[in-house]
């Protein structure tokens, strides 16, 4: 592989959408910012410069980062933030993985302006495992506030309550001409008749798992989260935060009356409260067409709570499992774990009136009942430098603290305990995690991201894991391979992965609104005992706290 250079200056920039102008933090003035191209073995340095005076982290979501941890990312965990003025590179080298993958920031909510696709081609003179694309486009979904998302976050954490939802969803930055004073600002894919295009899909918005479609036209899905899959047919999409998706889409032949077509993206959502329920249109438009866009037909999109589709289109999903490309589910268990997500409300302080919901003090969001607290320098120094006392413990329960059935009523004291506990994982450890939806507050879809490896999804099911008998079913063949996965609403998921990468490594749903709410946790993989198996020391310009 080559070395690649980029440089990303963090700085801010006027953007106008739905008729409001706003100064967001952005990378180079762009929004979205800017693509990463790269070939599997290329090495990567990014030099971020901070010229805002927000704390800033990058963090290059879905990349395995092997032997390479001090260039994850995230605030808090494995480093402190790039002050203001301040610059870190970033610094990686793309092992084993070609696809899609994304970068965003990782402090608070500015990845709400502050994010930009990955796209890592294969080695030299190694073909797709698919029909060569003509062409090929990023598609990134996104949220638009027209107040300062930072504002929106930081006010519902002081008052307790939910953060207002976003004024839009985007693609490529786009809202489109279903809000109001937005016509202009519609994303346009422009096409030839006869070609094949791979459109690399995205979700890059903070809160929502989407629903995607174009009107007339039928997808060919072929790799999710930079692992291939065996190839299926789809008219809709559906996408968690987090996930990346590749898909071919074949235009009509030249001979087909092709004119523009509307594509169409909104959310699914099954949980209480309030939500953006609005729908975000691009135009996929053939060439020489110049059709007026307000008449369209829109695409036909599930249900806003269509569990049944997203159960559906998830269990199509299987690794493309051949010679070239084999799937190394781990078949054999070293330790297994039962995490409960959901969420949850800390308890209104005794002689006190509280506004949260339901008279607590504040909304939670947990796994095992534990919000993760993060500390003040970051997880991964205190753990190399061996400074953990006072910044964690290693005790994080293998199983819910108060476990109880997730498919009744859930208990009425659903409280959440702040924790700082890791869990230490030897190296080479094969892990197997069970993740169940508490239903509390409501059943919903939580899509956890785990960061330095990539994770078989293999089962998942409605109502209670049980352990007896669901184990039995698991596909240890060919289970899809990815670095996000949705917990069913109302339901559990099992993962395996092989822990081969030392380091801390963040775990968490990608619902930014449950992330703030403290639904993360981190493991620790130990060093092995190859130089080749071990953590380098950090870069002399990791940023200090
Ligand atoms: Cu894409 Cu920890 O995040």
């Amino acid at each position: 592989g080559i070395t690649r250079h980029y440089k990303f200056n963090i700085r801010l920039q006027n953007v106008t959408r739905l008729c409001h102008t706003k100064s967001m933090v952005t990378v180079n003035g762009k929004f979205p910012g800017p693509r990463i191209v790269a070939r599997e073995g290329d090495r990567v340095l990014i030099k971020v410069v901070n010229h805002v005076s927000n704390n800033i982290t990058i963090h290059w979501h879905g990349i395995r980062q092997l032997q390479s941890g001090w260039a994850d990312g995230p605030a808090y965990v494995t480093q402190c933030p790039i002050q203001s003025g301040q610059t870190y590179v970033y610094n990686y080298t793309i092992i084993g993985q070609r696809g899609t993958l994304w970068w965003h920031a990782h402090v608070s909510w500015l990845r709400a302006s502050v994010y930009g696709p990955i796209v890592i081609f294969p080695k030299h003179n190694v073909p797709y495992p698919f029909p060569k694309p003509d062409k090929e486009v990023p598609i990134m979904f996104g949220e638009w506030w027209n107040a300062d998302p930072e504002a929106v976050i930081s006010q519902a954490l002081q008052t307790g309550g939910g953060p207002n939802v976003s004024d839009a969803y985007t693609i490529n930055g786009f809202p489109g001409p279903l809000y109001n004073c937005s016509a202009h600002e519609t994303y346009k894919l422009k096409v030839k008749p006869g070609k094949t295009y791979l459109l690399r899909i995205i979700n890059s918005a903070l809160n929502d798992d989407l629903f995607f479609s174009i009107a007339n036209h039928t997808l060919t899905i072929v790799e999710a989260d930079a692992s291939y899959v065996k190839p299926f047919q789809t008219d809709i999409l559906f996408i968690t935060p987090g996930q990346t998706t590749n898909v071919l889409l074949k235009t009509k032949p030249l001979s087909h009356n092709a004119t523009t077509f509307f594509m169409t993206a909104r959310p699914y959502f099954t949980g209480q409260g309030t939500f953006d329920n609005s729908t975000v249109a691009g135009v996929l438009q053939y060439e020489n067409d110049s059709s007026n866009i307000t008449n369209l037909p829109l695409p036909t999109l599930p249900p806003i709570n269509g569990t049944s589709f997203v159960a559906n289109f998830t269990s199509k999903f299987r690794s493309l499992a051949n010679s070239q490309y084999p799937a190394n589910v781990p078949q054999t268990v070293d330790k297994h774990f039962f995490f409960t997500v959901g969420l949850g409300t800390h308890p209104c302080p005794k002689n006190q009136t509280c506004q949260g919901p339901n008279n607590s003090s504040k909304f939670a969001a947990s796994i095992n009942n534990i919000s993760l607290v993060l500390p003040t320098t970051a997880f991964l120094q205190a753990y190399f430098f061996g400074k953990s006392n006072g910044v964690y413990t290693t005790d994080f329960p293998v199983t819910p603290l108060m476990p109880f059935n997730y498919t009744g009523t859930p208990p009425n004291n659903t409280i959440v305990t702040n924790g700082t506990k890791l869990v230490v994982l030897p190296y080479n450890t094969t892990v197997e995690l069970v993740m169940q939806d508490t239903s509390i507050l409501g059943a919903e879809s939580h899509p956890l991201h785990l960061h330095g490896f990539n994770f078989f999804i293999v089962g998942q099911g409605f109502g209670n894991f049980d352990a007896k008998n669901d184990p039995a079913k698991f596909n240890l063949v060919d289970p899809v391979e990815r670095n996000t996965v949705g917990v069913p609403s109302g339901g559990w998921v099992a993962i395996r992965f092989l822990a081969d990468n030392p380091g801390v490594w963040f775990m968490h749903c990608h619902f930014d609104v449950h992330l703030s709410w403290g639904l993360r946790m981190a493991w620790v993989v130990l060093d092995g005992k190859l130089p080749s198996q071990k953590l380098p020391p950090p870069p002399a310009d990791l940023p200090k706290c």
